[in-house]
């Protein structure tokens, strides 16, 4: 980081925490794919499998993919929908670059990125059948609002489905797991790039996330309906899904 930010201060603070946020994705974007198989133990794949398979689109609506990072989600997405159309929204440069470059390796062409931001997204109101969000709204600075602005988007009947870590239900799972986060967090920072804060941000975004439960709350708040959520490893991840209604 050219300057480096104060983790707890900056997460702690919506006004704060973007900035907080993007610098650290543009520092890891090059080593971000690595990263995400080793630290999952390859389950990452299987989880946005299943968001996939849940959503299971038809073949020809729109879909808008957002915190697409480097377009895994993205891309599974243009696949179901050969004759639909996908983009995927992130923030972050360095990310959007190597979608891009993805996209050109592979040759398709229902696939598009661009750069923004969830909480003002630059898309006429019911623009799409489905968002998805692969670890989306664990990063923003309201969940609240970014899910109002996603719900402003989408189609009356579209259907959003989120994937991000949660928060085991059992107390003694739920304290083992976090400190698990923040041990190996803080070592594979301090390995691949020199400063433990860049992984122990996921377990203290975690801390301060609604999780699985809240992420529903606030579906039901905003106004989504068919709410509920799916839960793997005893509680460690969840798809929160939802629907606008017509
Ligand atoms: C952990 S990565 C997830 C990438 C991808 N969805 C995946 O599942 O592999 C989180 C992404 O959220 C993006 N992000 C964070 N805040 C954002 C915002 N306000 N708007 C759009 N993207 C954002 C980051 O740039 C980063 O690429």
């Amino acid at each position: 980081m050219s300057q480096k930010l104060n983790l707890e201060e900056h997460i702690s603070s919506k006004e704060k925490k973007q900035g907080y946020v993007t610098q650290m994705f543009e520092i890891i974007a090059p080593s971000y794919d690595f990263f995400t198989v080793l630290y999952s133990y390859g389950m990452d794949r299987g989880w946005k499998r299943k968001l996939i398979e849940m959503l299971n689109p038809k073949g020809h609506e729109r879909a808008l993919d957002l915190a697409c990072g480097t377009g895994d989600i993205t891309f599974a997405l243009g696949e179901k929908l050969p004759s639909g159309e996908v983009i995927g929204l992130d923030i972050t440069t360095g990310m959007i670059e190597i979608a891009n470059q993805k996209r050109q390796e592979k040759g398709v062409n229902n696939v598009s990125f661009q750069l923004g931001d969830i909480m003002k997204m630059p898309f006429a109101d019911n623009s799409f059948d489905y968002v998805t969000c692969g670890y989306a709204l664990r990063n923003v600075p309201d969940v609240e609002q970014a899910l109002v602005e996603i719900k402003r988007v989408m189609k009356p009947g579209g259907r959003i489905i989120s994937l991000d870590f949660a928060r085991p239900d059992n107390r003694i799972y739920r304290w083992l797991y976090l400190n698990y986060l923040i041990v190996t967090g803080s070592l594979a920072g301090i390995l691949m790039h020199g400063d433990a804060d860049i992984y122990r941000y996921i377990p203290e975004s975690l801390k301060r996330y609604p999780g699985q439960h809240g992420v529903q709350d606030i579906m039901k708040r905003v106004g989504f309906t068919d709410t509920g959520f799916r839960v793997f490893g005893g509680g460690i991840m969840a798809l929160n899904f939802g629907t606008k209604p017509n």
